[in-house]
C-alpha cells in the first residue's frame, strides 16, 4: 500500500524521487521521505502528512546526491508521524530502508534486537528490518548478503529496498510475498529505477524488469542482476511496457477520479479491441486460451475479489449462468481462503483486481491452485502477480488507474465478463451464430452509449449539488443491476464520507424501509431489463414513505419520470451491457458530492490504491 521509489545515475537524485513518488502518492499518503547518498553520508527527509509537504521542506533545504530511495506511506505500524515516515536509518546513518508489507514477527524481533542493546527510533516494523542488516553488516558481511540474511529472518510478505553508504555504486531490493511488487527500470546513459508500480519511472523508461516473489536484485548504474533468495541467480527479463506516462497525467481534469470517469468510453475500446470480430461475432482472448473440450467439462467457476472489483463479479454470475449455464459462484476474497471452498480440476477460480496486487485475492488465488482449479484472471497492472500467477488472464486494457475510487477499472472488466460469457457459450454450443453476432454486434455501440451518458453530467452536477449535504443515502438494485446499487453506494461512501448503502430493492420490505422519510434519498437504478417492473414497484414504495428518489433509468421511461424527484437518464441499452451504463451517472453522482464538499477526492482518508496486507 505504499509506494517505493529508487534511482541511480548521474542526475540528482531529489526531483526524480520526488516525481516518482508524486505519481505514486495514490498509493500512501499519509507521509512521505527521502533517503539521498552524497559524499559518503546518507541525509534523509521525513514528513508527516501530504507529499507537497515533504517537498516544500527540501526546497528550503535541497539534498545533492545521485543515489537515493523514497517513499509515500500507508501506516500499518506506528501512526503517521515524521519519526514513523520511511526511509528508515541504522544509528550511524549508513543504512537506510524503505519498506511495503507488514513484518508479521516483528514484536519478538524487536524485543530481541532491543535485548542485544538497539534503541528503536520509531513504532515500526520497518526499523526492525534496518538493524537486522546493521547487524549482519557489522559482522563484516557485503550489502547484498547482509540484507539476505536479514530477510531470511522475516516473516510475511515484504518489499523493500536498501541504499547504503559502505556500498555506494548500488541499490538492493527485494520482495517476498505478495507486499506489492518490484518494478526495476532500465533507463539510458548509465542510470537505472526501483519503483513499487509502474506509474513512478514511466516518464524515464518503458524497459522493466519485474521481481518475482522470493528474489532480490542487485541494481547499479549499468543494470540490475536478480537472485533468489537463496542466492542464486536467475536471467533478468526486460520487457517494454505499452503504457506511457501521458496516461498518467491528469491534464486539463482538477482530479484523476474525473478523468477516469471520462476515458471510460476509450477504456471500452481499448477492452473490445483485438477479442471480437463484430462482423462474424467471433471473440478470442490471446492470453486466456480456451478450447471446446474445456470449456463443455467445466462444471463451476468461482469468482472472487475485493470492493469494486468484487462487484464486477456479481455482474458476471448473471453473464455467465444466462448465456453459458455455467454455475457460478462470488464470494469475497478475504473469506474464499477461510470457506472451505468445493473445488476441483473441473472448475474454474476467476479473480478480478485492478492492481493484480491484492492480498486478500491473492491468497484466495493461492486457495484455488492448490486445491487443483484452473486460475484465471482479469487484471489490469501488466505484470501484476496475479497476472503471472494464473494461468490465463484477460487485461482489462484501460491503463494506469490512480485515483483510488475505482471507475474505468470497474466497467471495463463488466465488457470483458460479457465477451467471456459469449465465448463460454458459444464452445458450449448455446449460442446460434446469429445469436452470437448479435450479442457480440452490440459491444460496437457500447463506448457511444457511455459518451451519451457522459454528455449529461451537467444534470448529474446539478442534483449533487442539490443532495451534497445529505447524510445517509440508500442504493436499490435488483438482478444485474444489484451490483450497480453496491457500486454507486461505495463509491458515494468512500470519497464523500456520507453513509450510504446498496442493497437488494426486494429485501428492502425486510427491514430497510423503516429507515425511509425525508431524510433518507433513495437512489434507484431501474432500467429497462428483467427486473424492470419489480423495481418499478419498490420505487413506488420508497416514494410513499416520503424518501426523495433519484433514479436511474432508460430515456422515455414516463412511469418513472412521474414517481421519481430526480432521473438520470440513460440511453436504451441491451439488458446484459446495462450496468456498463448505469453506473456511470453514480460515479458522476458521487464525484461532484465530494468535490463540491471540498474533499480530497483521488486521495480520501484512510484508503490506498491497491491493498497487499490482509
Ligand atoms: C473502490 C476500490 C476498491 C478496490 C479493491 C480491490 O473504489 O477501488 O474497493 O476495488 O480494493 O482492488 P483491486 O481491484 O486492485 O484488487
Amino acid at each position: 500500500m505504499c509506494g517505493i521509489v529508487g534511482y541511480i545515475g548521474e542526475r540528482q537524485a531529489v526531483p526524480i524521487l520526488l516525481n516518482g513518488l508524486k505519481r505514486l502518492e495514490y498509493r500512501g499518503y499519509d507521509s512521505a521521505g527521502v533517503a539521498v547518498l552524497h559524499n559518503g553520508v546518507i541525509s534523509v527527509k521525513r514528513r508527516a502528512g501530504k507529499l507537497r509537504i515533504l517537498i516544500e521542506d527540501i526546497e528550503q533545504e535541497p539534498l545533492p546526491g545521485t543515489v537515493g530511495i523514497g517513499h509515500t506511506r500507508w501506516a500499518t505500524h506506528g501512526e503517521p508521524i515524521d519519526r514513523n515516515a520511511h526511509p528508515h536509518v541504522n544509528p550511524v546513518r549508513t543504512i537506510a530502508v524503505v519498506h511495503n508489507g507488514i513484518v508479521e514477527n516483528f514484536l519478538p524481533l524487536r524485543e530481541e534486537l532491543e535485548s542485544e542493546g538497539v534503541r528503536f527510533q520509531s513504532d515500526t516494523d520497518t526499523e526492525v528490518i534496518v538493524h537486522l542488516i546493521d547487524r549482519f553488516v557489522a559482522a563484516g558481511r557485503p550489502l547484498v548478503e547482509a540484507t539476505r540474511e536479514a530477510l531470511r529472518i522475516l516473516k510475511g510478505s515484504n518489499a523493500i529496498v536498501v541504499l547504503s553508504a559502505l556500498e555506494p555504486d548500488k541499490l538492493i531490493t527485494a520482495r517476498l510475498g505478495n507486499a506489492g511488487g518490484i518494478v526495476i527500470g532500465f533507463g539510458e546513459d548509465g542510470e537505472m529505477f526501483v519503483a513499487s508500480d509502474l506509474p513512478a519511472i514511466l516518464e524515464h523508461t518503458r524497459r522493466v524488469a519485474f521481481l518475482e516473489p522470493g528474489q532480490m536484485a542487485v541494481v547499479t548504474r549499468n543494470g540490475a542482476r536478480i537472485f533468489t533468495l537463496e542466492g542464486e541467480e536467475v536471467p533478468v527479463q526486460v520487457t517494454t511496457v505499452p503504457w506511457d506516462i501521458s496516461a498518467a497525467e491528469k491534464g486539463a481534469y482538477k482530479h484523476f477520479m474525473l478523468k477516469e470517469i471520462h476515458e471510460q468510453p476509450r477504456a471500452l475500446m481499448d477492452t473490445i479491441a483485438g477479442r471480437v470480430d463484430v462482423r462474424t461475432g467471433e471473440i478470442a482472448f490471446s492470453t486466456l486460451p480456451l478450447s471446446k473440450d474445456f470449456a463443455r467439462r467445466l462444471k463451476k467457476i468461482h469468482m472472487t475479489a475485493c470492493g469494486t472489483a468484487y462487484h464486477t463479479t456479481l455482474v458476471g454470475k448473471v453473464l455467465i449462468e444466462r448465456l453459458a449455464r455455467i454455475p457460478v459462484e462470488t464470494m469475497i476474497a478475504s473469506e474464499f481462503r477461510y470457506a472451505d471452498p468445493i473445488i476441483d480440476e473441473d472448475m474454474v477460480v476467476l479473480a478480478v483486481s485492478q492492481s493484480g496486487e491484492t492480498a486478500d485475492t491473492l491468497a484466495a488465488m493461492h486457495e484455488g491452485k492448490h486445491r487443483g482449479a484452473t486460475l484465471w484472471a482479469i487484471v489490469n497492472v501488466i505484470g501484476s502477480q496475479a497476472m503471472r500467477m494464473a494461468d490465463g488472464y484477460i487485461s482489462m486494457q484501460v491503463g494506469p488507474e490512480i485515483s483510488v475510487a475505482s471507475t474505468k477499472a470497474y466497467t471495463a472488466p463488466l465488457v470483458d465478463l460479457y465477451m467471456l460469457a459469449i465465448l463460454l457459450a458459444d464452445l458450449r454450443g448455446r449460442l446460434t451464430p446469429q445469436q452470437r453476432k448479435e450479442l457480440v454486434g452490440h459491444l460496437q455501440y457500447l463506448p457511444g452509449w457511455v459518451e451519451q451518458v457522459l454528455a449529461r453530467e451537467e444534470e448529474v452536477y446539478r442534483v449533487a449539488r442539490k443532495y451534497m449535504r445529505m447524510k445517509n443515502a440508500l442504493y436499490l438494485g435488483r438482478g444485474i443491476n444489484m451490483a450497480t446499487a453496491y457500486e454507486g453506494a461505495l463509491k458515494l461512501k468512500e470519497i464523500s464520507y456520507i453513509h450510504a448503502e446498496g442493497y437488494p430493492a426486494g429485501e428492502m420490505k425486510h427491514g430497510p424501509i423503516a429507515l425511509l422519510d425525508e431524510d433518507m434519498p433513495v437512489i434507484a437504478v431501474v432500467p429497462q431489463d428483467p427486473w424492470y417492473e419489480k423495481m418499478i414497484s419498490q420505487v413506488e414504495q420508497a416514494k410513499s414513505r416520503g424518501a426523495p428518489v433519484i433514479a436511474v433509468a432508460t430515456e422515455g421511461d414516463e412511469r418513472i419520470a412521474e414517481v421519481a424527484d430526480e432521473v438520470f437518464w440513460i440511453p436504451e441499452v441491451p439488458w446484459m451491457l446495462t450496468p456498463v451504463v448505469a453506473i456511470v451517472p453514480l460515479q458522476l453522482f458521487a464525484y461532484y458530492i465530494a468535490a463540491e464538499l471540498g474533499l480530497d477526492v483521488d486521495q480520501p482518508r484512510n484508503l490506498a490504491k491497491s491493498v497487499t496486507v490482509e
